[in-house]
């Protein structure tokens, strides 16, 4: 009987819990044994293994987090600590794993595959920055959960009248901020991928206050800047009475959408189907709602393409 290994890496994120439970189901459906292994790579190289049956993965599907844990494993770069990880797996005569994690877990799970371990990855990080996917899982519900906030500001900012600057999560990629300020109707969305202008942001605000606006919303994608910084220079500049709110971890937390537990659950079970055909090094990928094989080292090298469109439409609709 094979063994398969199964554990998650980096940030969580809502639709986790479905992926695990989906690998450790169509596993056993094919005949694998699967082990997960707690707290990613650390865990990995630590033995913290144990095996997985149908009842260990019930009533996960509706939680958010990882019921397997996560880290962020400096020792695992070295290679003293790939060492450490292919004794643990051989000891356990695990051949296969699927690594549900960002593109730091995928680098990880590249290096095993080098060694001969058949490797499958599932894109799972809030940014929504894989290339490859068009969607990575927990990003609709941090998204979600972007707009109920906002929705909350809206209020008291209209009461107020005064202007809101929201700093949502995104080192590399404004995804987050791009969706929830079209979704939330923003009056400017800074993301990392787009350079911007103060001057005209400004110059946008006075705008919309003139033809009658009553207050303001910006989503800053905490790669673009620091939401207190632009809100104390929006301030200086205009004279509006300017908040800042900091959304941080909430929005990796929270039952997942249903379009999180169903990506999840695709994307867990067709990572099966990827060692079950010895396809290895391959990720789960998104593609015009069909889930495909992209190659994990293809998918690190092209970064997730920005959509200007939709930065442009938001931009239209929200004057
Ligand atoms: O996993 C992605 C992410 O949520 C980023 O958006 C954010 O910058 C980072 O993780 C925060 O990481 P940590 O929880 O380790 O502070």
């Amino acid at each position: 009987m094979r063994r398969l290994g199964l554990l998650t890496s980096g940030g969580d994120a809502s639709g986790m819990n479905a992926a695990i439970r989906a690998v450790v189901r169509k596993g056993i459906h094919h005949g694998f044994e699967v082990w997960g292994i707690k707290h990613g790579f650390e865990g990995l190289m630590n033995g913290e293994l144990a095996k997985m049956s149908l009842g260990s993965v019930g009533d996960i599907i509706q939680k958010g987090g990882t019921i397997l844990y996560t880290s962020r494993s400096e020792r695992f770069k070295t290679a003293e600590g790939q060492a450490a990880a292919l004794e643990v797996l051989a000891s356990h005569q695990i051949d296969s794993l699927v690594v549900i994690g960002g593109d730091g877990s995928f680098r990880g799970a590249l290096e095993l595959g080098k060694k001969g371990i058949n490797v499958a990855g599932v894109p799972g990080t809030i940014d929504n920055d894989i290339g490859g996917t068009d969607f990575t899982i927990g990003f609709d519900t941090a998204i979600n959960t972007v707009i109920n906030a906002v929705d909350k500001i809206r209020d008291t900012a209209t009461s107020h009248e005064r202007t809101y600057v929201v700093e949502v999560m995104g080192r590399h990629a404004g995804d987050i901020a791009l969706w929830a300020g079209l979704a939330d109707g923003a009056e400017s969305i800074l993301i990392p991928e787009a350079a911007f202008d103060l001057d005209e942001l400004v110059a946008r605000l006075k705008r919309g206050i003139a033809r009658g606006k009553r207050h303001s919303i910006i989503l800053v994608a905490e790669g673009a800047g620091s939401g207190p910084e632009i809100a104390r220079q929006i301030q200086d500049k205009t004279g509006l009475e300017t908040r800042v709110t900091i959304l941080g971890h909430i929005q990796r937390g929270g039952a997942p959408t249903a379009f999180d537990r169903v990506l999840g659950s695709r994307m867990g079970a067709f990572a099966v189907d990827l060692i079950l055909t010895n396809q290895t090094g391959q990720m789960t990928a998104l593609r015009h709602n069909q889930l495909i094989g992209v190659p994990i080292e293809a998918a690190l090298q092209s970064p997730r393409q920005f959509d200007l469109s939709l930065y442009d439409l938001a931009s239209i609709l929200a004057i």
